[in-house]
């Protein structure tokens, strides 16, 4: 299979781009930070030497930018079979005191990205040859702030519910074209976003347990779609 995952450079998105590669599929990675990317890459390649992968690094909070990583995507030409739109960022803040324009950024990061760069794939992954009764899987990376409101959720949370509703109208509107969607909402990771907290009890999950997911979703048979992945610490939320 030909995967596309945007933030892949570390975190959630890096762990997708493992497991994909360890059963020996095709990668096109994307973050916005080029070095972290390519030594992100580097790193792969080293302990997948028989994968292809290949990176390019592209803010995709800017439209034009998705436009570019989207059209060389194309440029690439193979069939897209899986799409992972992970990119995010987390600001926390509450809708009364954040500062002036979280809410700008957060959508731009966290839905924008999502949306210009699925706009931009799909047509091609709208008529190309379905591969063993599929033209393709695109997941994407809400959240548990998706689903309810909490402390400190604010703009980033506002973002996760917009990624809900576009993951679930995309889920409607690609049915009949033989695309699946699977809207995926984690609980906590333990990843970057969670700066120096000390997961040395194990309170919160790890990147590989999205990523091992992911991965089971995309090998059922062409005639089951895994919608929702909802999937929390197993003491529940902090
Ligand atoms: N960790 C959690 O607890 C948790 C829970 C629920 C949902 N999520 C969601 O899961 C996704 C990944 O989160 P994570 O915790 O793995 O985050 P992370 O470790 O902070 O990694 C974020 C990734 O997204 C990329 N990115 C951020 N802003 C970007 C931009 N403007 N353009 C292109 N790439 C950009 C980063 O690239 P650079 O390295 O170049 O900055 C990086 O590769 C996010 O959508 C997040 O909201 C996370």
């Amino acid at each position: 299979m030909n995967v596309v995952i945007t933030g892949a450079s570390r975190g959630i998105g890096k762990a997708v781009a493992e497991v994909f590669a360890a059963n020996g599929h095709a990668l096109y990675l994307s973050s916005k930070n080029e070095v972290a990317m390519y030594k992100a890459m580097a790193e792969m390649q080293d302990k997948y030497p028989g994968v292809k992968i290949k990176a390019k690094a592209r803010d995709l909070s800017k439209r034009e930018e998705v436009e570019s990583f989207g059209q060389w995507v194309l440029d690439n030409g193979f069939h897209i079979d899986v799409l992972v739109n992970n990119a995010g960022n987390f600001l926390p803040g509450s809708v009364y005191n954040e500062e002036q324009g979280f809410l700008e950024e957060m959508i731009a990061t966290n839905l924008y990205s999502a949306y210009h760069l699925t706009r931009k794939l799909l047509p091609q992954m709208m008529k190309q040859t379905p591969v063993s009764g599929t033209r393709g899987h695109i997941f994407n990376m809400c959240s548990i702030a998706s689903l309810n409101a909490y402390k400190n959720g604010g703009a980033y949370s506002i973002s996760k519910f917009a990624m809900h509703g576009f993951s679930k109208n995309l889920r409607e509107e690609m049915k009949p074209h033989l695309i699946k969607v699977t809207s995926v909402f984690p609980g906590a990771v333990m990843t970057d976003s969670w700066g120096d907290f000390d997961n040395s009890t194990q309170r919160i999950m790890e990147a590989t347990d999205i990523a091992r997911m992911i991965y089971a979703s995309s090998q059922l048979s062409p005639q089951a779609c895994v919608e929702d992945i909802t999937i929390r610490p197993q003491l529940g939320d902090l």
